[in-house]
């Protein structure tokens, strides 16, 4: 699924009172099931209580009651038909129709046939849930008994003898289910056009939702031929994965309808099975024989939002066609602007379906960041058309690979459709840096899991996590660098051949990786499960730490509370086989494996009189210390000439600084010490490392008296950088070249105004009552309005409010409806931002996909974030309940409201909130529950120690008393 499940990328692009650069968490798919607990009868077996979240196993001596299918009957094909109607029925509920045939292969005698079923209503047909045939042999065993269990979501047919070893059999079916808003399986979607609702009918099948719009064997390894027919409505088109054969019209009740008849898939995945009715419209291309249309709302394909999306995705199919050395497998790429969709968007093999953010793109309102998302996503999902889709893995455990894979090769995909933007470097913030954060947690978990720990849907939906998505980029990252991306490719092409249309597990890539390591005799310390078991078997990573006087080089775990026990246990005893590169003035070093806890090398003797730099680019996902003389020889030569260090390693040094002063492994003043720099820098990456490491000092501090100082200490920095971004454009009216001086642009202009400079405000303001006196004329640039409008609502009252909703309101680009509702979070009203939240529960003022990034952002302002947190106290069991199935990120939500916590009462509440809702329980935000224990009490240790020598700092460096 898509990066956007977790956008660790300045999207939309800050300003806010409040988060400056901060990772916008948003949204995770949270399949979450508020009855299971009511509904599991108890009696353990199967789940493994350390794999978090409900436990809701029941006895398991019956198959039915076991979550995972058993392995006697294989699916070959299916033939599915549906009929969405897109008006309500008499009861007033949306809903559609459907039968399904589905052909197996016996592979062991067994008297029960288990098929996945949730919430689908049966026709009876001889007072059977299902009918059974033969295909080319003896009839089958007569049905007893057919019944659904709602817990594991089976349709049960139990026989009067068994099904024989290699026979196939075709299982009927016919059954409605609801349309629903729920952004899960078959769903609802709705868009005004003129002053008419439309209804969009569209699918999320991942996880495990398919079997909500028919009866299928729902794990990713029964792979089966798919034959859709679609009956809709003749002025509405149908799209699938594959396209259509035949469409013909039909009476039905009296009505005209639409029979669309698609061809048969390639064998595959249920989870990626898509199908879309509705009234869009698209842009079409042509690329290498390859059909390409994006699709949307008609007033946004008329207006060519989908431009941008159609230039750029033929280069990037073509890009990975040559990277995988395997053509695109399908005949056609259709690539779908949903208003309502979950995730950020989903690789549906053939039918990619996006948030309209995510896909459509307008020059008049999307801003550089909104540009950067639209085209990484699409090379996320595309990368996964091949990887993936074709070649999959077998179960859910391995998540990582399939999504950490994802999330490398986009930035690859992305680079070499945009070449000037440099986005490859971008990966160190956007992936290594953000999920560092969590992975430094004892709460954090490793990559891998074993199969057994995955069962229920609540867990299946909590392994789509910062760690799957951004850890797992990271260390392929880390491992492309060490064998080359040429040999990385060799090895990937040869698993990608051996395996199409099947299925693996995550051992398979090694061993072709391994294959092409030693036809290209690439040296290694260890075979390259040596090597990785490391990075995926145990959480964490090491920090290394070296001594330029002697050479000694050490290693070991890095955790964010030193005086925190890790319970679970390593094989590996937490320690790594750490790739290494190093650089001093004058001199660029070879790669050095370090494979033990402590080694000396007499390269890294350097002395007192010059410096050494490890981790060249961050190529690897670890941490470095080094003994004081060295920090101080580094220190004074980004105060003499700081491009002497490349320019990732000055982000570096600033991100590992802070990290370390948080772990109490270097002192707070040297960490701040390396922000002083900055007012002579003007690069993007250095700027973002240090906003994103201060606004943690905010966090902490912007409700204590240290905010005052510190505010005059970011002016004085932030000042050169305003000015220098003041000049380069020409008082604020061009746009720079570069993505980074893009980005850097709005730094310093949503710093400047956020920390109060007059300048900037004023600019803000004046530029919003220009907009105001002329509301048809936007004077502001798409980069710079999400800095703007902030400043301009935090400081303008109700008024600037009310204008900004009704701005939201009409917004045509959802590009521009996002940062709107972003900027309306940035109120300094308690009551306004009391209003707002109750607005994200009420999905007619904000969509439920909004829900979450909305709240998130209320909590983000210091005065909004206390209203935040008694929200979502006050409202758990509503939101659980109510917004359970599909819309909520519990824990992006849980992880927002906790940030600040730092004090013992605010300890005593978390834990409080925890026991009060034992009963409903968190499910997917159960493991960021605990990790919000774990980092308040590390913030109350860490405020406690630093306070006062951060305040005596900023202070100091300010001349101010
Ligand atoms: C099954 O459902 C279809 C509509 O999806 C309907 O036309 C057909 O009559 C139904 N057949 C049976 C046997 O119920
Ligand atoms: C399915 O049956 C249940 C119970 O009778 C009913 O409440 C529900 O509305 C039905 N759903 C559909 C889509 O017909
Ligand atoms: C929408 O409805 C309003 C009030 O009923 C009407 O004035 C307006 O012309 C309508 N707009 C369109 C595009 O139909
Ligand atoms: C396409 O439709 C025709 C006419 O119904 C049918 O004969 C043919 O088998 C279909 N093609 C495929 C590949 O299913
Ligand atoms: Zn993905």
């Amino acid at each position: 699924m898509a990066a956007g499940f977790f956008i660790s990328k300045s999207v939309g692009i800050v300003g806010i009172v409040l988060a400056l650069g901060a990772v916008a968490t948003i949204i995770a798919l949270s399949v979450v099931y508020a009855q299971e607990k009511n509904k599991s009868s108890g009696g353990g077996g199967g789940s493994d209580p350390t794999a978090s979240t409900t436990t809701t196993t029941t006895a398991p001596s019956n198959a039915w009651n076991r979550w995972r299918l058993p392995t006697a009957l294989k699916p070959e094909s299916y033939e599915v038909t549906l009929q969405p109607f897109l008006t309500p029925d008499a009861n007033n509920m949306y809903i559609f129709r459907g039968s399904s045939n589905v052909v197996f292969v016996c592979e062991e005698a067994t008297d029960l046939i288990l098929i996945h079923s949730k919430k689908l209503n049966y026709t009876l047909q001889d007072g059977f849930h299902a009918s059974l045939r033969a295909v080319d042999g003896p009839a089958p065993p007569t049905i007893v008994s057919t019944w659904l269990e709602s817990t594991t979501q089976y349709l049960v047919v139990q026989l009067s003898a068994p099904l024989q070893q290699g026979q196939r059999y075709r299982l009927y079916s016919n059954f409605t289910g609801e349309l629903a808003d729920d952004l899960a399986g078959f769903y609802r979607s709705e868009y005004t056009e003129g002053n008419v609702t439309r209804v969009v009918a569209t699918t999320q099948m991942q996880a495990p939702d398919a079997r909500k719009a028919f009866p299928c064997f729902d794990e990713p390894a029964m792979k089966a031929v798919f034959t859709v027919t679609i009956i809709h409505p003749s002025d509405h088109k149908a799209i699938s994965n594959m396209p259509a054969n035949n469409t013909y019209q039909v009476q039905m009740d009296g009505q005209s309808w639409n029979v669309t008849e698609f061809l048969p898939t390639p064998k595959m995945s249920t989870y990626l099975l898509a199908f879309i009715v509705s009234q869009f419209n698209y842009v079409e291309d042509n690329s290498g024989g390859v059909q390409i249309r994006i699709w949307g709302r008609p007033a946004a394909i008329a207006e060519g939002q989908g431009e941008y999306a159609l230039e750029k995705t033929g280069p990037i199919l073509s890009f990975f066609e040559r990277h995988y050395n395997t053509a695109y497998p399908l005949p056609k790429s259709d690539q779908v602007g949903l208003p309502d969709f979950n995730a950020g968007a989903m690789e549906n093999w053939g039918l990619i379906t996006y948030r309209e953010n995510s896909l459509l793109y307008d020059n008049a309102y999307s801003s550089i960041g909104n540009k950067e998302r639209v085209l990484t996503v699409i090379a996320h999902e595309l990368a996964h058309q091949w990887f993936g889709n074709l070649v999959t893995l077998r179960w859910w455990n391995d998540l990582w690979l399939n999504e950490g894979f994802a999330s490398y090769v986009e930035y690859l995909g992305a680079d070499s459709a945009e070449p000037t933007w440099d986005i490859k470097d971008l990966m160190v913030l956007n992936e290594l840096y953000t999920v560092m954060a969590t992975d430094a947690l004892t709460t954090s978990h490793p990559l891998t899991f074993q199969e057994d720990e995955i069962n229920t849907p609540a867990q299946i939906s909590e392994v789509f996590d910062s760690i799957a998505y951004s850890k797992g980029a990271s260390v392929l990252r880390m491992l492309s660098d060490f064998l080359t991306e040429d040999v990385f490719k060799e090895g990937l092409q040869s698993y990608l051949h051996t395996f199409a249309y099947e299925n693996t597990v995550y051992t398979d890539l090694w061993q072709h990786l391994q294959e092409a390591v030693n036809n290209n005799h690439v040296p290694l310390p260890g075979s390259i499960s040596d090597i990785m078991d490391r990075w995926t078997l145990q959480m964490g990573f090491p920090l290394v730490t070296v001594n330029t006087l002697t050479g000694s080089i050490q290693q070991r775990h890095f955790l964010l509370d030193p005086s925190s026990t890790v319970e679970r246990p390593s094989v590996f005893n937490y320690t790594w086989i750490v790739p290494i590169t190093w650089m001093t003035p004058s001199r660029t070093g070879n790669r050095y494996w370090l494979v033990d806890v402590t080694d000396t090398n007499s390269n890294f003797s350097v002395g007192s009189s010059s410096w050494l730099l490890l981790n060249l680019n961050v190529s690897g996902y670890f941490r470095v210390n080094y003994n004081q003389e060295n920090w101080d020889q580094l220190l004074q030569q980004l105060s003499n000439n700081h491009k002497v260090i490349p320019v990732i390693n000055r982000a570096q040094i600033i991100d590992d600084a802070f990290s370390l002063a948080r772990a109490q492994q270097v002192s707070v003043v040297l960490a701040l010490n390396t922000t002083r720099f900055l007012s002579g820098e003007t690069a993007y990456m250095p700027w973002q490392a240090a906003l994103n490491n201060l606004q943690y000092f905010q966090l902490m501090f912007d409700r204590s008296e240290v905010f005052g100082a510190m505010t005059k200490y970011i002016q004085k920095q932030v000042t050169p950088l305003f000015e220098y971004y003041k000049n380069i454009t020409n008082n604020w009216s061009t746009v720079p070249s570069s993505l980074m001086d893009q980005y850097n642009e709005v730094n310093a202009i949503s710093t400047a105004c956020s920390y109060g400079i007059a300048e900037c405000q004023q600019l803000a303001s004046a530029l919003f009552q220009q907009w105001k006196q002329n509301v048809s004329n936007n004077p502001i640039t798409p980069n710079l309005r999400s800095a703007i409008y902030c400043s301009a609502v935090a400081t303008g009252g109700e008024d600037a409010w009310n204008f900004m909703w009704e701005r939201f309101l009409e917004a045509p680009v959802v590009a521009e409806a996002d940062k709107l509702r972003a900027a309306l979070a940035c109120s300094t009203e308690p009551w306004i931002l009391q209003r707002y939240l109750q607005y994200t529960i009420d999905p007619t003022k904000i969509r439920r996909q909004d829900a979450t990034s909305t709240i998130n952002s209320i909590a983000r302002n210091v005065v909004g974030q206390a209203l935040a947190w008694d929200f979502i106290r006050g409202n758990w069991r509503t939101l659980f309940t109510q917004y359970g199935g599909g819309s909520f990120s519990f824990s992006g939500l849980i992880t927002a409201v906790t940030q600040r916590f730092n004090t013992e009462f605010e300890l005593q509440q978390l834990e409080q909130f925890k026991e009060d809702n034992q009963d409903i329980g968190f499910g997917s935000g159960t493991r960021a529950l605990e990790q919000a224990l774990e980092r308040t009490r590390t913030n109350i240790n860490w405020v406690k120690e630093n306070k006062d020598t951060v305040h005596a700092w900023f202070r100091a460096e300010t001349g101010s008393s």
